[in-house]
């Protein structure tokens, strides 16, 4: 089989196709015929040898890949037979091995997947996803709010922008730059709206198309100048739920935010939930009903490099996904 194949830690071109040998289930695994595996900015951490504390430091040679989505091709001597040819998700972790044409997955991972969830979908819910049905609950957003989600052009925030909007709240998506634009705007709908951070005048221009409702909510991977803006334009008593810094720096927080403005700081990033399990499913029954439609960067498996690549130089829209030749061959772009 094609899997990418990593030998040395380092940047983007140490992730290389190449024949090796397809895997065989052991006791409680199966075999994945991968339609699509999910790329995940830390990955291109662990590609260079810097990953989440969470995770091991990866024995090389490795096959990246932490998302698989597609169908069950074999199963492991003491897994139920019926698995066999469904449609599955599975986040594997450390077990890795996903950026493959076949991978392998523990059964207990498994979701089964109804036939109107996509494989890309599926792999948006997964692993983002599931962050961000956590972000939610620690967000307890309600029809009330109106919410500042920050980088809604990437992987996260656009399924925190799709999942607020779908809870009732008053939403802007903010994006930095026209190129970005469509990555928002795509989910056109009623009490959405798209923010331009590129433009030096961004928090005015929001708030006039906020119409005078005060954010009270801001949900935060980007973290840098424009989470700071952000926050300050938070009503007293709002709440800036910290996901990530993409921009490398996260939101500057002072004594003052909190005892004058009586803002709550927070972050979903410290402990690990007790049930990722829960939270998986509960974002694929997202995606499932329509709540989400997770935007999806598709590129063809091989060329997992230019797809680490896109995720470092800000150039990704939604979730970055690869795809197998076998899945579907001539569909993936770039
Ligand atoms: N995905 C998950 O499951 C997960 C889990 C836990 C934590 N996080 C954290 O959450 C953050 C977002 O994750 P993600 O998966 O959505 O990543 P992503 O797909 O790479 O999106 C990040 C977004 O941040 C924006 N951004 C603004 N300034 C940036 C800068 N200087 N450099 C790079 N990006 C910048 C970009 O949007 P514009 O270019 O439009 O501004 C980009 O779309 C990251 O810090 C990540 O570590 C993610």
């Amino acid at each position: 089989m094609k899997a990418i194949v990593q030998r040395e830690f380092g940047p983007a071109d140490v992730l290389v196709l190449e024949e090796t040998e397809r895997p065989s289930p052991g006791p409680g695994q199966v075999l994945v015929k991968v339609a699509a595996a999910g790329v995940h900015a830390v990955d291109t951490g662990i590609r260079q040898g810097y990953g989440p504390p969470t995770l091991p430091k990866p024995q090389l040679p490795m096959t990246p890949g932490r998302e698989v989505a597609g169908t069950v091709e074999a199963v492991g001597p003491d897994v139920e037979g019926s698995w066999a040819g469904r449609r599955v998700v599975a986040h594997v972790g450390a077990l890795s091995g996903g950026y493959a044409e076949y991978a392998l997955a523990p059964a207990a991972s498994l979701h089964a997947l109804p036939d109107r969830v996509s494989f890309p979908a599926a792999i948006a819910a997964v692993g983002t996803g599931r962050t961000a049905q956590m972000v939610l609950n620690a967000a307890r957003i309600t029809a009330e709010d109106v919410v500042i989600v920050t980088g809604a052009s990437g992987g996260l925030g656009n399924q925190l922008m799709q999942l607020a909007h779908s809870l009732g709240a008053r939403v802007a998506a903010l994006y930095g730059g026209e190129a970005k634009r469509e990555a928002v705007t795509a989910f056109r709908r009623d009490g959405l709206v798209p923010v331009d951070t590129s433009d030096a005048a961004w928090a005015d221009l929001m708030k006039a198309a906020l119409e005078g409702a005060a954010p009270t909510v801001v949900l935060d991977g980007v973290g840098g100048d424009v989470a700071r803006t952000a926050l300050e334009s938070l009503a007293p008593g709002g709440r800036h739920v910290i996901v990530g810094w993409a921009s490398g720096a996260p939101v500057r927080v002072a004594t003052d935010d909190i005892v004058e403005r009586s803002i709550t700081v927070g972050s979903v990033l410290g402990g690990r939930p007790a049930d990722l399990r829960t939270l998986e499913t509960r974002a694929l029954e997202a995606v499932a009903r329509g709540d989400a439609a997770p935007l999806v960067d598709e590129y063809p498996l091989a060329d997992a490099a230019a797809a680490h690549t896109a995720i470092e130089t800000r150039r990704s829209r939604g979730k970055v996904v690869l795809l197998p030749a076998h899945a579907r061959p001539g569909t993936a772009h770039r």
